[in-house]
């Protein structure tokens, strides 16, 4: 990522080595953000305990929040501090994505960093940074390499606290595990409980603390802010949790290892960023790149084979049970295999047809009929494919057509397998000159007792990623470890779902409609989500008896624009496109890559609009989705360039929609736009609007 402005930092010693007396009395010290709305205030209290408070224009954010550190193996790094030195730097620089939501990305912040050191005889250091945005807080423990904290360390608990100062309205998901596949609740901080909730465990999955939630936890405040907290830079440590403790405390409970350490390390080494975003309006979280922001720069140098793409997959057919993944059941009787040859052939002319650039094809090797049987390990090799899947064949007819093939690598949770096999599975693939991968990690872990977002399996995506840039993958992780904004380091970890995605709605339990008004502030916050939008065929009685998704078509064509991922799927099948054709336009024109982002409106859990420009084009595009509630919006277009015409195709529910009752019923009309035009729509229930504005 290319460095575009100039980059300048100030130092100031606020101690120094002549003022040794002054600096032993220092306990405390403050920055405010660039702007100087926001303002970070450190102390130690009597004990030599840190602590922290954030303020927002005076008022206080977060309120005394406790930090430090504690050792299986050592006494704990929280008390009888002295801060022996302070350094504060001011950075201002902007860096370009090379595919993303938005290109260009300022990173303008303010840096404290304490560097705190016991007051004992064998006086161990403790760095604490903090950054301070216009828009939010990151900070994170740094500790040194030093003579009283040598060989291995084992954590057995970060202390960290994040204090609020009320008993805020809050969007969250239970503190599982091993799954971020949940709907949002909305509750209060002090009413998170996700056996209330109506959470059930699956035999999968791990809610161990029931009044604990996986992040990004995201609040609106009495005094009017929206805060969300989350990390950044995930990288060789355990996922954070927050359990709600007394006084409307989050504190920090990181996901464990199978014998209850939590984070196996060795001085030197750093934590991953605690971050907190605090802006004013909703919308304006869903633009807060805070989380990129806190990340290292790109250390790959190649990035062209990361692509962003629409991609189609032998896939939603299997999720509706009218073909199998596996060629056979587990009795050996053969199915209705899905990854065929002739399949695989008939969604290429697709994809030329309507030029899609993606194929993913699940369900092509060996092994799926082991596929839930317990206890059964290692039964995917990822290097040989089923008798009836020429995969060399498939694979040379989509390059001549300029379709990449999309690779598919689920583990069944079996990441140890994985890891053995990674190395022959990837260049299999960079042989057959696919450059990228689906991976899926459905199912309990393999290591047995180990969790999807514990420190194991930060260090596998990590070595996947690494991996796979060697081999000249691209990765889409799905039940991954959470986004951390590590895709600025590793453009090619693009990808991942995390999310109660589509799939859900193929099955028994359908996303209600507010689902996806809840995510762009959520989950989305982390980064891109494959929830592969774009279904349809809305009822599914003819596959599974009832099942119908919750939303009408105009809604579906709006995700494109709502949930953002440079990989993003149209779901259905072609025969249900082919149906649609006149809607399935609005897919095909749809860009994937952006020069920028707009929120134009949002209220959290009822409705979004987003306008986004495309790369490297004039062109915008802009979708809108309501919750169960119909409602009349207005889209300003004065993000248009003035003085400019646009030809503006809207795709919209027609008037009796209604994602129950009337799914399918929608509306394309033509208009000449301008940057002065502003176009009402009516959202059905359930209902959405999609636009493509072109430039004349
Ligand atoms: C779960 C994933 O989310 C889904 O996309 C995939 O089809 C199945 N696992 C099988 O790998
Ligand atoms: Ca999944």
């Amino acid at each position: 990522m290319r460095k575009l402005l100039s980059f300048f930092s100030i130092i100031l010693l606020l101690s120094g080595c002549a003022e040794e007396s002054k600096k032993q009395e220092q306990t405390s010290a403050s920055i405010t953000s660039p702007n100087g709305n926001l303002e970070v205030h450190f102390q130690l209290d009597n004990n030599g305990k840190p602590f922290y408070l954030v303020k927002k224009n005076n008022t206080t954010v977060i309120d005394t929040s406790y930090l430090g550190l504690k050792f299986k193996n050592h006494p704990a790094l929280i008390q009888n501090f002295k801060i022996a030195e302070v350094t504060t730097t001011e950075a201002d620089e902007t860096w370009e994505q090379p595919w993303g939501e938005q290109r260009v990305i300022r990173d303008h912040h303010k840096q404290l960093h304490l560097h705190l050191e016991e007051t004992t005889d064998k006086p161990r250091k403790l760095n604490i940074i903090f950054k301070v945005f216009n828009d939010g807080v990151g900070f994170r423990y740094d500790i040194p390499q030093q003579e009283y904290l040598k060989g291995d360390l084992v954590i057995s608990d970060e202390v960290t606290q994040f204090k609020l100062t009320n008993d805020h309205k809050s969007w969250w998901i239970p503190a599982d595990y091993d799954s971020y596949e949940y709907t949002y609740s909305e509750t209060k901080l002090s009413e998170i409980d996700a056996q209330k909730a109506g959470y059930a465990q699956r035999h999968d999955r791990n809610i161990t603390n029931f009044h604990a939630v996986n992040t990004p936890i995201t609040m609106e405040t009495e005094d009017g802010f929206y805060v969300s907290i989350h990390e950044a830079n995930l990288t060789d440590y355990a996922g954070m949790t927050l359990g709600v403790t007394k006084n409307n405390t989050l504190s920090t409970e990181l996901v464990p290892w199978e014998n209850g350490d939590k984070v196996r390390t060795q001085a030197p080494f750093v934590s991953p960023w605690r971050s907190i975003m605090i802006n004013d309006e909703a919308k304006d979280l869903v633009t807060n790149y805070l989380i990129l922001n806190l990340n290292e720069p790109n250390k790959l140098e190649n990035t062209s084979y990361a692509k962003p793409m629409k991609y189609t997959g032998i896939w939603w057919e299997m999720h509706l049970g009218k073909s199998t993944w596996g060629r056979k059941d587990a009795e050996g009787n053969y199915t209705t295999h899905g990854a065929t040859t002739e399949n695989a052939l008939s969604y290429i002319d697709f994809n030329k047809k309507y030029d899609i650039e993606g194929l993913l094809i699940e369900g092509w090797n060996t092994g799926w009929e082991y596929w839930g049987a317990q206890d059964t390990i290692g039964f995917f090799d990822f290097i040989t494919p089923y008798d009836d899947f020429d995969i060399k064949k498939v694979v040379k007819t989509a390059k001549e057509n300029g379709i990449e093939i999309i690779g598919h690598h689920e583990t069944s949770g079996d990441a140890n397998n994985y890891e053995n096999r990674l190395e022959k599975a990837y260049q299999y693939y960079e042989d057959l000159g696919i450059h990228a991968i689906k991976t899926g990690y459905a199912g309990g872990l393999v290591p047995k007792g180990e969790f999807h977002h514990g420190q194991y399996m930060v260090r596998h995506h990590q070595k996947v990623i690494e991996t796979a840039a060697k081999h000249q993958l691209a990765i889409d992780a799905h039940e991954p470890i959470k986004a951390t904004g590590l895709r600025r380091t590793y453009p090619n970890f693009m990808t991942r779902e995390g999310v109660r995605g589509m799939e859900f709605n193929g099955w028994a339990d359908e996303n209600p409609p507010s689902h996806t008004t809840i995510l762009p502030f959520t989950r989305i916050l982390g980064g891109p989500v494959d929830y592969t939008p774009g279904i349809f065929q809305i009822d599914l009685a003819e596959y599974r008896d009832g099942q119908a998704i919750q939303s009408t078509l105009a809604n579906q064509l709006a995700l494109y624009v709502i949930l953002y991922s440079p990989m993003q799927m149209a779901a259905d099948l072609p025969e249900n496109y082919n149906k649609y054709e006149d809607a399935f336009q609005f897919i095909e024109e749809v860009a994937v890559d952006w020069e920028t982002t707009k929120v134009i409106d949002a209220k959290i859990g009822d409705h979004i609009t987003i306008a986004r420009k495309q790369r490297d084009s004039d062109n915008w595009f802009v979708g809108s989705v309501t919750d169960e509630e119909a409602r009349n919006i207005e889209i300003s277009f004065d993000f248009l360039d003035e003085n400019a015409n646009y030809k503006a195709r809207i795709y919209r529910d027609a008037a009796d929609a209604d994602f129950e009752k009337n799914p399918s019923a929608y509306t394309i009309e033509e208009m000449e736009v301008n940057s002065t035009t502003v176009y009402k729509a009516n959202l059905a229930r359930g209902g959405g609007v999609a636009i493509s504005i072109l430039k004349q």
